[in-house]
């Protein structure tokens, strides 16, 4: 068996889930089920980012400990991760002592590559970033994601000499020797990377305590993108155990948003431990709300629970793996994930299942025990080998859709009226069977309702007592 080493983004625990931060897991945990699916041994590591500046701020003005905080916070975000179904196999909380002394040897690794200078210029609290004197300027000293004036900073940092990895990290872009999903936001990044400077990579302690320290300096705790990044090796032993059957990562799911991040910074920390490069780094766009960026001063943010609860959890990663595109911005709206559940799930999945269950049980049609529907179509493989998860979503649908239509033709009643017995048998089983193979398909992407579905052609034929989809 091939490993493959699955990520997820690390949430900021300064607040509660929202329904983008869902985005990462539905991607990771489909590629995760499909890997394994193929006969993968996958490994699919999840986690909570829990230093830095916006948290300690956070927690200071609601005037509580920090660590109890996050501790909390942490707990309702592994709920959340839970109700999603997401099938990880490592958790890290960046606090856990065990993360925080690799992180540290992590940084003696790379000492050769760090050296302490002045940082003179702009931050913003909001994005954990230093802006470099172009972005201030082009932006008008104004954070245009937060909205927020770019803090100055005066103070002796410690800096990652990016200038030893850029044309090593230029060719590996380049070639897709670290493959930047989709194409073009690898031209932006190139860009980026021809722009930056060497990175700060720490803060003074009198202006942030809540970080790592930095090993043999009291004076100074790690940027909290340097510790926060380290988590995906880390989490697998890094550097205390041989991480080479599951390093370098097959995939690692970010949003657009902090491409940036994994594309340069990260890369370069690993390009300085001696470290191969994630094979392929996949950027998913932006759920908007009614069209806007969700944020809690415009008071539209949505709650994933609220979602999860009406309709259960396939609704909830039916609508946002089959409409919300993989790389581009949608749009989240209740009216939409209405329509897709009554239109879509409860009309032709759940129905789908229920005539034929029906059928079936009302002629006695049972299958072999040996029938093997584990075939994943080649068309389907190429789609979700290529990240194209929707587009293979929508592709086992319109099977779907087809064995709708094709009863509606085919006309098992009709049949069976005529007591055309032999006919009657082949017409169902083949449409069950086809089903199944569909719902083989589904399954990374329905995980419950695909189980589901498989428990009811299996044996006696029962069809389903509530519907799959209940519509109210
Ligand atoms: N803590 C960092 C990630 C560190 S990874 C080493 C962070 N946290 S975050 O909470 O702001 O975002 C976590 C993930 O959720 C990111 O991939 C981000 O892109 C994603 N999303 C946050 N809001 C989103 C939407 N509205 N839509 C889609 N994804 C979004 O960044």
């Amino acid at each position: 068996m091939t490993k493959k080493y699955i990520t997820t983004a690390i949430p900021y625990m300064n607040g509660n889930p929202h329904i983008g931060h869902a985005m990462d897991y539905c991607l990771a945990d489909v590629c995760a089920r499909y890997l394994a699916l193929s006969g993968n041994e996958v490994r699919f590591q999840a986690g909570t980012d829990e230093h830095g500046s916006k948290i300690a701020q956070k927690a200071d003005e609601l005037d509580v400990e920090v660590q109890t905080f996050v501790d909390e916070k942490a707990e309702t975000f592994k709920e959340f991760i839970a109700k999603l179904g997401v099938s990880y196999t490592d958790f890290v909380r960046t606090t856990d002592e065990w993360h925080e002394r690799r992180v540290q040897e992590i940084w003696r690794k790379l000492a050769d590559h760090i050296y302490l200078a002045k940082y003179e210029g702009w931050y913003c609290t909001g994005c954990e970033r230093f802006i470099t004197d172009k972005e201030y300027e082009e932006n008008g000293g104004v954070c245009p994601d937060h909205l927020k004036s770019y803090e100055k900073l005066e103070e002796e940092n410690y800096y990652l000499r990016l200038s030893d990895f850029k044309g090593r990290l230029k060719k590996a872009i380049e070639t897709d020797e670290m493959l930047i999903l989709p194409d073009f936001r690898k031209k932006e990044i190139l860009k980026l990377l021809e722009e930056s400077p060497d990175m700060s990579i720490s803060r003074p302690v009198t202006q942030l305590k809540w970080g790592v320290p930095v090993p043999d300096d009291p004076t100074q705790v790690m940027y909290v993108w340097v510790d926060a990044l380290s988590n995906y090796i880390t989490v697998l032993g890094y550097p205390e155990e041989d991480i080479s059957g599951w390093w370098p990562a097959a995939a690692q799911f970010v949003g657009k948003d902090i491409l940036r991040f994994h594309a340069i910074i990260w890369p370069a920390m690993l390009l300085g431990l001696g470290l191969p490069l994630p094979r392929v780094l996949v950027s998913h766009g932006m759920v908007l709300a009614d069209g806007q960026k969700m944020s809690k001063s415009i008071g539209n943010v949505v709650d994933p629970n609220e979602v999860i609860d009406k309709h259960g959890i396939d609704a909830f990663r039916y609508f946002f793996l089959r409409h919300i595109d993989t790389f581009a911005d949608s749009d989240f709206t209740w009216e939409k994930f209405e329509n897709a559940y009554n239109n879509e799930l409860a009309n032709d999945l759940g129905n789908l299942v229920q005539r034929l269950a029906t059928l079936a049980s009302k002629n006695g049609i049972k299958l072999e025990n040996e029938t093997n529907v584990s075939k994943l179509s080649l068309e389907y493989q190429e789609l979700m080998d290529k990240f194209e998860f929707a587009k293979a979503f929508d592709l086992t649908w319109e099977k779907v859709q087809g064995l709708n239509k094709r009863i509606d033709e085919e006309k098992p009643w009709e049949l069976a009226k005529n007591g055309e017995k032999e006919k009657l048998g082949e017409c169902l089983t083949t449409l069950i069977v086809d089903l199944l193979q569909a719902n083989t398909e589904l399954s990374p992407f329905l995980p419950e309702a695909s189980k589901k579905i498989a428990a009811i052609f299996a044996g006696e034929i029962q069809p389903p007592t509530t519907p799959l989809f209940p519509k109210n």
